[in-house]
């Protein structure tokens, strides 16, 4: 595996951090996309304190020429990419009568269209090179409607497996897999920061399994994903729940 490079975005902290650590423990080069750059840098050095397997790049995943960029400099730097990991992301909860259209967007740009831009991007250089593999950070919230995150958020990821099926299919004769995974919640700090904690409690007595989710399973999951013999896998949303939603 020494010679495969991923890119991931929103890997500062949170669920791409530890994705980032996964990727990295399996060998991978990493590549830690974010457009908080000091921490995505110090969690690069911490990985590789030379650089050579580890490197943080500034994007806003809500500009697809921050794509590009990212794209470029990377193949500058090492050669190839193999797989991409489209975590970056955001939700705030808000009744959803009192969502705004400037919020709405907002929810939209960053949770949506963060994904068609790593998509169309990356699936294309994918394409041309006649392999890829991209595992797109959906939610729960995307196929029940959400529990503890606002609805604008919980659209914007049906939205994000809806573009995962439709890439999957698009890019399937050229090599290229797209899977979605869509966790419950995860023992993660903004879970911790975001929910108060009598409300968390009762979330987490509504969970069948009875505790929140880890994160590092769902890193391995994507690390799963993104290997060379996962080519039969595509299209799918990898349910991660705790028994919340079955189907
Ligand atoms: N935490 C959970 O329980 C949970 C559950 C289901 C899905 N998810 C999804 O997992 C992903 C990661 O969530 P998290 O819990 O780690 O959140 P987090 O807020 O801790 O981390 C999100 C990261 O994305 C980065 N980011 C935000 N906006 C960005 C932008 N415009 N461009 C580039 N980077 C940006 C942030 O700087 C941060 O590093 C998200 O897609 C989220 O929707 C999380």
């Amino acid at each position: 595996m020494s010679d495969r490079t991923v890119l991931i975005t929103g890997a500062a902290r949170g669920l791409g951090a530890v994705v980032a650590r996964r990727f990295h423990d399996a060998g991978y080069k990493v590549a830690l996309a974010d457009i908080a750059i000091e921490p995505a840098q110090a969690l690069a050095r911490e990985l590789s304190h030379d650089g050579s397997t580890a490197c943080a790049f500034k994007i806003d995943v809500t500009f697809k020429a921050d794509f590009e960029a990212a794209r470029d400099a990377l193949l500058e730097r090492w050669g190839s990419i193999d797989a991409l990991v489209n975590n970056a992301g955001a939700s705030k909860v808000i009744p959803v009568m009192e969502i705004t259209p400037e919020q709405f967007d907002q929810a939209i740009d960053v949770n949506l269209r963060s994904v068609l831009f790593g998509c169309q991007v990356l699936g294309q250089y994918f394409a041309d090179r006649g392999t890829g593999r991209i595992v797109n950070i959906a939610s729960l919230a995307g196929q029940n409607g959400g529990s503890a995150t606002g609805a604008h958020y919980a659209a914007a990821k049906g939205g994000a497996i809806t573009l995962t099926k439709v890439f999957a299919r698009d890019l399937a004769p050229y090599g290229v897999t797209v899977n979605a995974i869509s966790p419950g919640p995860l023992d993660l700090p903004i879970v911790h920061e975001s929910v108060p904690a009598d409300k968390l409690q009762k979330v987490i007595a509504g969970i069948p399994v009875g505790k929140l989710g880890s994160a590092t399973y769902v890193a391995d999951v994507a690390v799963l994903l993104a290997s060379a013999d996962a080519y039969f896998a595509n299209g799918a949303c990898w349910d991660v729940n705790g028994g919340l939603f079955m189907r």
